[in-house]
């Protein structure tokens, strides 16, 4: 007995619960897409609960961007619904307007994401025909195990979970600084630096350009091919165009005409080492999910020889960088800019809805809804507005079943009352 009574005081956690189940759906995520489907669900009226490992809402907003990005489309494709941008808020918001905007989204809907639990497996139960959700609850150094058991499970964990790392040859005996560009906030202490940016995505270029604008030299590596566009075109977002032209035109034909737009206002960006893919920006970014790049001044630093444009990297080694073309490099800091990949895969135990890559097998816009109460938001490649539109039907399909559900158990109450009060009467 006095063991036993040892064994309590031992583990302070003795008497806390160690699962619960939720009615109504578990969202699991707390950035733009977890947040938008909260915010539909509670607007039918459907309890939920929202699974975070950060201690924030929109994570990767908040701690893995630099300082001077700002959204890269207009604002009216980026609002989340149900609740407008601020009106006075520019056509491109900065970071901090649209963390601030996502942070007065949470709490006008009254959402309060459990934080700092991360979920380490997911799988459906058939014999109960409930989700097990397992978590891992961090307080302060301290880890507890929990499970959730719910009817429908929300994956919100984005399409940029985790970030990609090369493994490329000589890497670890270079002995300068190496970052991903997710810890790379700006250019202040690259001043004076020669620096080797890996990758040029949006990411790459934005960071080569942020460098350069604190006095440090770019090197881009450019390993394969890339599409680059004007954020605007004629005084007109790029993006609205294509999406208007998509109304009318079929794929291809408008992947001809941003092309030839693009020549007209950007001009040859092949001279510059910078190759076209064959493959057209809009049916690259469909199939491949590769996104194009949308200049917003790198293509000039780039045609003023301030970012250096170079070819795929061979090996590191003590302070410099070997390129394919036999070219070496003296650099002291490298930042890779080699993108983002889901982390599904890592902790859900499904196999049929999610591919290995981490993203539903079907296409927009087919790959919301999965079987027995899987949903999926955020997973379109077509940043938020595809979020706000997965969120939107997610929590019609969820409401329309909860509201019928809820009539039923309505009627069954009602009739068991009269049943008593007949009964009663005699
Ligand atoms: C630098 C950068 C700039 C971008 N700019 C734009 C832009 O201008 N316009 C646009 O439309 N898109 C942009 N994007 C794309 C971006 O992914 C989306 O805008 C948006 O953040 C997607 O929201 P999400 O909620 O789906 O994913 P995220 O914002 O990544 O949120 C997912 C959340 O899930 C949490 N999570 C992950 N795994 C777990 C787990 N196992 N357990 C619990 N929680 C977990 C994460 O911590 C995170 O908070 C940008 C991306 C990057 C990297
Ligand atoms: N303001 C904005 O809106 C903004 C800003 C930044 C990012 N984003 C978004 O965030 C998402 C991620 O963008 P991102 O630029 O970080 O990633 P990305 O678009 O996936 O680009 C990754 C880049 O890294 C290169 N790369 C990967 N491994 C490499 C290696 N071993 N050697 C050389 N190059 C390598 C890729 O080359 P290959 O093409 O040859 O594979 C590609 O150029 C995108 O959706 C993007 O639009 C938006």
């Amino acid at each position: 007995m006095e063991n036993l009574f040892r064994l309590v005081d031992q583990d302070q956690d003795f008497f806390q619960p160690k699962w619960t189940l939720v009615n109504g759906p578990i969202i699991v995520g707390a950035g733009p897409s977890g947040l938008a489907a909260a915010a539909c669900l509670k607007e039918q009226g459907v309890p939920f609960v929202v699974v975070e490992r950060a201690d924030c809402i929109a994570s990767l907003w908040q701690k893995r961007t630099y300082d001077r990005l700002k959204l890269h489309l207009p604002k009216q494709f980026c609002q989340l619904p149900k609740l407008p941008f601020p009106e006075d808020y520019p056509e491109y918001p900065t970071k901090r307007q649209f963390i601030e905007y996502l942070e007065s989204y949470a709490k006008h809907f009254d959402i309060n994401p459990k934080f700092n639990e991360c979920v380490q497996s997911a799988r459906y139960d058939e014999t109960s025909g409930f989700w097990r959700v397992k978590t891992l609850v961090s307080t302060g150094s301290n880890k507890t195990e929990f499970e959730y058991i719910c009817r429908w499970l929300i994956v919100a964990t984005g399409e940029n979970a985790e970030s990609v790392m090369p493994d490329i040859e000589g890497l670890s005996e270079f002995g300068g600084d190496v970052i991903h560009a997710c810890d790379y906030k700006s250019g202040e202490k690259f001043k004076g630096q020669k620096v080797l940016v890996v990758g040029c995505g949006n990411s790459g270029m934005e960071v080569s350009l942020d460098l350069c604008n604190h006095n440090a030299s770019p090197s881009m590596v450019v390993r394969s091919s890339v599409h680059v566009l004007p954020r605007e075109i004629f005084g007109k977002s790029t993006f609205e165009l294509a999406v208007s032209m998509m109304k009318w035109l079929p794929l291809w034909l408008v992947d001809k005409l941003m092309l030839i737009l693009a020549w007209l206002v950007l001009g040859n960006t092949e001279k510059y080492g910078l190759k076209r893919p064959s493959t057209g920006p809009l049916e690259l970014k469909n199939t491949k999910g590769k996104t194009p790049v949308l200049d917003i001044g790198a293509l000039e630093k780039i045609r003023s020889g301030d970012i250096n444009v170079v070819p795929g990297i061979k090996r590191f080694s003590r302070g410099q960088v070997e390129l394919v073309n036999g070219e070496k490099l003296e650099i002291d800091s490298v930042v890779l800019a080699t993108g983002y990949r889901s982390n599904v895969p890592s902790w859900l135990e499904e196999g049929e809805f999610f591919g290995k890559n981490g993203y539903p097998k079907a296409q927009f816009p087919q790959g919301w809804k999965g079987k027995a109460g899987l949903y999926a938001a955020g997973f379109t490649r077509r940043g938020l507005s595809g979020a706000s539109s997965d969120a939107m039907r997610i929590a019609h399909d969820i409401g329309t079943v909860w509201k019928e559900e809820n009539k039923q158990l309505k009627k069954r109450t009602i009739a068991r009352h009269r049943r008593c009060i007949s009964l009663s009467q005699f």
